[in-house]
């Protein structure tokens, strides 16, 4: 290593030492990312519903692009909604997310066009025969990719195929089709949406060693060899303050999964705290982003991260994990966690570092 100019270090402390406000998106792009976003979902809804009083000022923060320049919908483009009946097609509530894209010049990853949960009952309760449900999926994901074509940056088309060990998930598409779903999947949403980058997405798929992970790296690598455009890998990133991946370890599975598509990307990151909050779980959570942003900077193939909301109690986790919560950057009050302010200082510390080493891996190579 060499040590760092004067001039470098002295850039290096005026930006750590200025306040950080609304910039993100900002820092990511300036880092070498495509984005920084944070999904979103219809007002009124779901968890959102009880708290219609902070909508204007959650509106503002989430307007900003210096802050999210992406989202996602967090329900809306799901087979619940979207086609809750056979045939019955509904774009309203992937719309509201879509169209807040649109108007605000953000960049959308849309979610997810085959998963096991939150799909239409009629779904579950058909007793199909395999060339009905390959029926089934294939027009689904042509109504609803068809609808969206152009709009998406990226899809998820197939979301959690995986059990922990790494074995398939006994999902109605896997009973009735075996591995076969995944690849017309990947097949129809090509054909669909030939610019959307297509990505496999799941949780626990993060740290290198874990058998899901090996199973990522599978389920990928058969829909290659099949012939299958497969873009992406998307790490949800569904994360835990007191027990974390290391910075190694998210660069060693972004890069293992770097070798079989072209990007990867931490698609729905959050982490939980186990209540009650206290600053040393703060202080994990705020190492636990920060080596988010680490390994996103560092390794070349990850275009961005997408935070799962960016508001406490608009997020899933109290009503899914008892006893778990405040795992966003924003506080009930609108006040910052510890978490955002050590983002800012990541990604300033990674940009001056990559402008004082511009011959080693540095962002150079992205612009
Ligand atoms: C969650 C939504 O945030 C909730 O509003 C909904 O009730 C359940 O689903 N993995 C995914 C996301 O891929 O779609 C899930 O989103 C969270 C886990």
């Amino acid at each position: 290593m060499r040590a760092p100019s004067s001039v470098a270090a002295a850039t290096a402390l005026l930006l750590l030492a200025t306040p950080a406000t609304a910039q993100l998106h900002k820092l990511a792009v300036q880092a070498g990312l495509r984005y920084f976003g944070a999904a979103t979902d219809t007002p009124h809804q779901r968890e959102r519903a009880p708290y219609p009083e902070s909508y204007p000022q959650y509106d503002a923060i989430l307007a900003n692009n210096d802050e999210f320049g992406q989202t996602t919908p967090t329900n809306g483009q799901k087979w619940l909604f979207t086609e809750p009946a056979p045939r019955l097609f509904n774009f309203t509530e992937g719309d509201y997310v879509a169209d807040l894209a649109a108007s605000q010049g953000k960049l959308l990853r849309c979610h997810a066009l085959v998963w096991h949960s939150q799909l239409a009952p009629w779904v579950e309760e058909t007793n199909w025969t395999a060339p009905a449900l390959a029926d089934a999926i294939e027009r689904h994901i042509r109504a609803v990719a068809g609808y969206y074509r152009g709009r998406c940056h990226a899809w998820d088309v197939v979301n959690e195929a995986l059990d922990e060990d790494g074995s398939y998930r006994q999902s109605i598409f896997y009973r009735v089709l075996g591995e076969e779903y995944l690849r017309l999947a990947f097949r129809a949403a090509a054909a669909a949406d030939p610019d959307a980058k297509l990505y496999y997405n799941d949780y626990g798929i993060e740290r290198p060693t874990s058998p899901k992970t090996a199973g990522a790296l599978r389920l990928v690598k058969m829909l290659k060899d099949a012939g299958l455009r497969v873009d992406g890998v998307g790490m949800q990133a569904h994360l835990h303050a007191d027990n974390h991946p290391s910075a190694e370890d998210l660069i060693a599975t972004s890069e293992a999964y770097a070798e079989l598509v072209d990007e990867v990307a931490f698609t729905e990151l959050d982490v939980r705290i186990k209540l009650p909050v206290d600053e040393q779980k703060l202080q994990w959570q705020k190492e636990c982003y920060q080596k988010v942003v680490t390994a996103c900077v560092k390794v070349k193939a990850c275009v961005g991260i997408t935070l799962w909301d960016f508001y406490d109690p608009f997020s899933w986790v109290p009503h899914v994990f008892p006893n778990n919560g405040a795992s966003l950057l924003w506080f009930e009050d609108f006040s910052k966690h510890p978490a955002y302010d050590g983002i800012i200082e990541t990604f300033k510390s990674l940009i001056a570092e990559a402008e004082e080493q511009p011959k080693r891996r540095s962002l150079g190579w992205r612009a």
